[in-house]
């Protein structure tokens, strides 16, 4: 019997019906994140895990149980990443880059051992940036503006913004220390991992999924009283710059996120059609992180967001990603000396640029034809026995289904006939 092999868990393939949808939804990001300055920046899939442990948290979900870790052959321990900010402060001080970037955006797989369920995957596709160098309010808005109109430019209208300041570095013993007091009075109610929690991580105690700790949350210290003078000032300019930037917000001060290494402003951009998942996008400053990993004291902000969520987003808007282009042209060809010449002219033409479908397979011209309208293309290119003995090629509009003769060498006129090429109308603009 012949083994099967499945996908792992929670893992999925992209098939090649949905990589155009996948190629649209990147390039928008890539063009989004450079339209506010920043640049790609690639980090490898695993890192040292002690990375993960010393940033993200020892206490967090992430570290405690989702990561993938692994030791090599000589024994070190390394993680497959579980998200992307780690890396790349890690690559930032690694390079010294404190000088150059101070704006870097990333895109790649990440990796939780979670349950997988709708909107969350063991493997999933982050798409991010972090910002370096700047405390100023103004730039935690900048950010989120980003995020918002990143969203926007898809089409997307059916998600909130949601903001919190999670306080300074300095603040936040104590408002830890105000929920330990408030929770041990509900200790007999509460899940086991918040029962845990209320000694290691107090705040994350506030989204916990789970009824009865949900409950419980609801009357807990609001972070916000909490907030000293420096960290209340920031937020409320936050918030100035925001509405002076025309971006709708509410306060959520249960917002905590799930990593440790936040202060400050932290936010959630919540969508539609992700069920019980349903941050599209979650970020927030991380002022020590640099620090804490080796650099100089330096400040830092960004976000990251799921590209499956925004799929599902896009789904329930009933959001249509635009289609692959269709061939220019398809070329049929008739008869030995008519194949070869017409591989010359293959050629040709996709060296200009002109989207052009051959396919060897078919030997017929009534197949050929038959494939060339189900195809889509614009056009047929068709060479036969009869055309060479008169030295040309017959330019086929297959919409119109008119057409005309075209010299055998005369390529310009078939490009002029076909105008814009439809696959890469932008290309000599991205090129210069
Ligand atoms: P995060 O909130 O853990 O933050 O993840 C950000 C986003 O990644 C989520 O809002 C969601 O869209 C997506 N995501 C997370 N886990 C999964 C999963 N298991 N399946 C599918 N999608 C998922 C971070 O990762 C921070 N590094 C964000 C950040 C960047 N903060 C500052 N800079």
């Amino acid at each position: 019997m012949k083994e099967k092999f499945n996908l792992p868990r929670g893992t999925y393939d992209i098939l090649p019906e949905d990589s155009g949808a996948w190629e649209y939804v990147q390039r928008t990001f890539m063009r989004i994140a450079s339209l506010y300055g920043y640049q790609p920046i690639v980090t490898p899939i695993f890192e040292s895990s002690n990375l993960f442990e010393r940033s993200v948290g020892d206490s967090s979900d992430i570290v405690r149980k989702e990561m993938y870790r692994f030791q090599d052959r000589k024994g070190r321990w390394f993680a497959l990443r579980p998200e992307g900010t780690a890396p790349v402060v890690r690559s930032y001080v690694e390079n010294g880059m404190g000088q150059s970037f101070q704006r870097v955006c990333y895109m790649g797989p990440m990796f939780r051992y979670d349950r997988p369920q709708k909107g969350r995957y063991r493997q999933f596709y982050q798409y991010g940036i972090e910002n370096f160098g700047s405390n100023h309010p103004f730039t935690d808005a900048e950010v989120i503006a980003m995020a918002v109109h990143f969203l926007k430019t898809l089409g997307l209208r059916g998600y909130r913004l949601e903001i919190n300041s999670v306080g300074s570095i300095e603040s936040m013993p104590v408002y830890d220390q105000a929920l330990r007091e408030y929770y041990s009075e509900y200790t007999d109610q509460l899940c086991p991992d918040c029962l845990q929690r209320i000694e290691t991580n107090p705040r994350r105690l506030l989204d916990c999924k789970v009824e009865t700790c949900r409950k419980i949350a609801e009357d807990a210290p609001v972070i916000l009283d909490y907030l000293d003078q420096e960290s209340k000032e920031h937020f409320q300019t936050v918030q100035e710059y925001l509405d002076l930037m025309k971006i709708s917000y509410t306060v959520n001060p249960k917002i905590v996120r799930g990593l440790d290494y936040y202060c400050h402003t932290a936010f959630e951009i919540i969508g539609s059609g992700q069920g019980t998942q349903d941050a599209l996008i979650g970020g927030g400053r991380y002022n020590g992180l640099v620090e804490q990993i080796g650099g100089r004291e330096t400040p830092a902000i960004g976000f990251a967001g799921g590209f499956e969520r925004l799929f599902l987003a896009m789904k329930a808007e009933n959001i249509d990603v635009p289609q692959a282009p269709a061939p220019d042209i398809y070329l049929a060809v008739m008869g030995k000396e008519a194949t070869i010449l017409g591989i010359g002219i293959l050629c040709e033409l996709r060296s200009r640029n002109i989207f052009t479908v051959f396919d060897v397979d078919k030997s017929s011209l009534k197949a050929q034809l038959k494939a060339a309208d189900k195809s889509g293309a614009r056009y047929a290119l068709i060479i036969g026995d009869d055309e060479i003995r008169r030295g040309i090629m017959v330019l086929k509009s297959l919409e119109t289904r008119s057409q005309q003769d075209i010299a055998l060498d005369d390529i310009n006129s078939v490009e002029q006939v076909l105008g814009t090429p439809s696959l890469f109308p932008d290309w000599q603009q991205e090129l210069t």
